[in-house]
C-alpha cells in the first residue's frame, strides 16, 4: 500500500488503519487517540510525562521478518511516529472470555486493586512475556519500572510476571503474527510524509538526506526522534509545536555498526538498544543505562536526543565524555565531527548549527589497562534524573602513576563539564588517597553549583567530592584485585 505522502498508517486490531490529519492534530498522542476510541479505553492517562505507566502500550515493530514487542508510554508518542508499525493495546491482548497467560496471573495473585493501573501493567507484563522467558527477579523489576500502583503493592505483581512468562512467548497473538508481518510490509515507509494542517506542518522524511534537507529549508523546525523531551511541551506546557521534522522513520540512523577500532551508534538508536550493546562492550555506559527512566522511556528515547538536548543532568554526556566519544553532525554542506568534550557549549547549548542533525556517535572501544566507570545520584534509583553524575576515566602505569584522568560531571554546572584543575593535579601524580583528597578540594573550587528543588549546592559539592573518592576506592581495589 502507498500512502499518499500525507496520512499514516499503522496496524490496529488486525487491520490497516489510516489517519490523514483532516480533523485531527499531528501532534496528538497515541494515548489521546485511542482514549477517542469506542473499544480501547483501557488504557489510562496518569501523569502524562512518562512517570506512571498507566498509558503504557505495545509496539509491533518489523525486524529481520519478524515483529519485536517494545512496550511504550503512549502520552509521550505523537500519532505520527508509529506510522508502519503494530498497536497493541491491553484489548489486542486478551478480555475477560479469552484472558492471556499475563491477565490470568494477575488475576490468580490478587494483583490488582483499584484497577487503574492494571491496564499499563498488563501492557508491560506482555511485552516481558513476548521478549524473555523465565526473566530473572532482576529483569521483571526492569520492567516493571516504569509502572505505578498505589493500591496493590508490587510482590503480587512481580509473582504474576515470574509465573506467567514461561513460555517462550507463544500466544494467540504468535498465531496472528504472519499476517501482521504481512499487513506492515504492505505500508510504505520509504517515501517522505509531509502533513501539512492550517495550523501545523510535520514532516516524517525516510532517509537522511530527506532529513538534511528539510533542515536547511526549515531551519526553525523542531526536529524530534523519541519526543521524550519534546513531548512534554505538548503534554504538560500545551504548546502547540508550529513545524516539527521527525527522525524516527530515517532507517539510517538507527544502525549500530560495530568496528575494531569503534563501534558507531545511529544518533536514533534506542537508549534500549544502546544499553544492550553496552553491556558487553562499554560496561560505564550499561551502568549508566540501567538506571536512565524505564523501559518505556528508554524503548523511545535516543542518544541523539541526549545528546542534542544538552542538559546539565543528560546522564550519557559525561559517560560519553569518559569513552573520548566523537559526535557526527551532518547537513546539506556536509559533515563536522566534534569530541563529546567541545560539543556541549552552553546550558541545553551545542555546536549544532540550525541546519544540521547528529548523524552518529561513535565510541572508541574500551582501551585495555583503562579503568571506565560511571555513577549517578537521584533522589531514588529508579526513574529519576541525576542529582549529581559522574563518567569517569583512569589510567596508570605499572608505578600507580597517573597518566591520563578524565572527571566529567553532570548536574555540577548549567553544562556537563570535566573538573579539569582536578585532572590535572592527578596526571603524573601517584593515585593514592593523599593526591585524591587533595584532588577533592579543587573540585571545591572549580565548580559553584545551584541550589534546587534536588539538592542544595553544599551537598551537591559534597557528592561531587565523595564521587571522585568512589572512583579511587573502586579503581584502587581493582589494582589490587589484578595484582
Ligand atoms: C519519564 C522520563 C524519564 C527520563 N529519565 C531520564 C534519565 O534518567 N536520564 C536522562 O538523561 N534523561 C531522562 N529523560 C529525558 C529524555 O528521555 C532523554 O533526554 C532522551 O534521551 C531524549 O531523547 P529523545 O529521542 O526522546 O529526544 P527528543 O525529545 O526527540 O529530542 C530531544 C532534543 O534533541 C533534539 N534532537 C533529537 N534527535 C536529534 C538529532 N538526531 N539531531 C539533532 N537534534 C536532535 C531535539 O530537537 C530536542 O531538542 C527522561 C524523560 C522522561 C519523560
Ligand atoms: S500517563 Fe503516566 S506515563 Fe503516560
Ligand atoms: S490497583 Fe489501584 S493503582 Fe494499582
Amino acid at each position: 500500500m502507498s500512502n499518499k505522502n500525507s496520512t499514516i498508517s499503522f496496524i490496529l486490531d488486525g487491520k490497516i488503519v489510516e489517519i490523514d490529519f483532516h480533523d485531527i492534530k499531528p501532534t496528538t498522542t497515541v494515548l489521546n487517540y485511542l482514549r477517542e476510541l469506542p473499544n480501547h479505553k483501557g488504557v489510562k492517562e496518569g501523569c502524562a510525562e512518562g512517570d506512571c505507566g498507566a498509558c503504557t502500550t505495545v509496539l509491533g515493530e518489523l525486524k529481520d521478518g519478524k515483529i519485536s514487542y517494545k512496550a511504550v508510554d503512549s502520552c509521550l508518542i505523537f500519532l505520527p511516529m508509529i506510522h508502519g508499525k503494530q498497536l497493541i493495546t491491553v484489548e489486542c491482548i486478551g478480555n475477560s472470555d479469552n484472558m492471556h497467560v499475563v491477565q490470568q496471573a494477575m488475576v490468580d495473585t490478587d494483583g490488582s486493586q483499584c484497577g487503574y493501573c492494571t491496564p499499563g501493567f498488563i501492557t508491560s507484563l506482555f511485552a516481558l512475556y513476548k521478549n524473555h522467558n523465565e526473566p530473572s527477579r532482576e529483569i521483571i523489576d526492569d520492567a516493571l519500572t516504569g509502572n505505578l500502583c498505589r493500591c496493590t503493592g508490587y510482590r503480587s505483581i512481580v509473582e504474576a510476571a515470574a509465573k506467567s512468562c514461561v513460555h517462550n512467548g507463544k500466544d494467540d497473538i504468535t498465531v496472528s503474527e504472519s499476517k501482521v508481518v504481512e499487513l506492515i510490509s504492505k505500508i510504505d515507509c520509504s517515501n517522505q510524509i509531509s502533513i501539512k494542517t492550517s495550523i501545523q506542518e510535520y514532516f516524517l522524511p525516510a532517509t537522511i538526506q530527506e532529513a538534511v534537507q528539510l533542515k536547511s529549508d526549515h531551519p526553525d523546525a523542531i526536529v524530534i526522534n523519541g519526543a521524550t523531551d519534546i513531548a512534554l511541551k505538548v503534554t504538560k506546557q500545551n504548546q502547540l509545536l508550529e513545524k516539527i521534522i521527525d527522525l524516527s522513520m530515517v532507517v539510517d540512523l538507527n544502525q549500530i555498526i560495530e568496528e575494531d577500532e569503534h563501534i558507531t551508534f545511529g544518533a536514533g538508536v534506542s537508549l534500549e538498544d544502546v544499553k544492550t550493546v553496552s553491556q558487553q562492550n562499554f560496561p560505564a555506559m550499561y551502568d549508566m543505562l540501567a538506571v536512565f527512566g524505564s523501559v518505556q522511556i528508554r524503548n523511545l528515547a535516543t542518544l541523539g536526543g541526549n545528546v542534542a538536548s544538552a542538559s546539565p543532568i543528560g546522564d550519557t554526556p559525561p559517560v560519553l565524555m569518559a569513552y573520548d566519544a566523537t559526535i557526527v553532525l551532518t547537513s546539506v554542506d556536509g559533515q563536522r565531527e566534534f569530541k563529546m568534550d567541545d560539543f556541549i557549549t552552553g546550558y541545553h547549548e551545542t555546536q549544532m548549527m540550525d541546519n544540521e542533525i547528529i548523524k552518529e556517535i561513535r565510541i572508541p572501544r574500551q582501551l585495555d589497562g583503562v579503568n571506565y566507570k560511571s555513577y549517578k545520584i537521584s533522589k531514588r534509583k529508579d526513574l529519576d534524573i541525576s542529582t549529581v553524575s559522574i563518567g569517569a576515566r583512569l589510567k596508570t602505569n605499572s608505578e600507580n602513576i597517573v597518566e591520563e584522568i578524565c572527571l566529567a560531571y553532570g548536574g555540577m554546572a548549567a553544562l556537563t563539564k570535566s573538573a579539569k584543575k582536578a585532572e590535572s593535579y592527578l596526571t603524573g601524580k601517584e593515585w593514592s588517597r593523599e593526591n585524591v583528597e587533595e584532588a577533592m578540594n579543587l573540585i571545591d573550587e572549580e565548580f559553584t553549583p545551584i541550589s534546587d528543588a534536588r539538592s542544595g549546592a553544599d551537598a551537591r559539592r559534597v557528592m561531587a567530592r565523595n564521587l571522585l573518592l568512589k572512583f579511587w576506592t573502586e579503581t584502587c581495589q581493582l589494582s589490587v584485585v589484578n595484582e
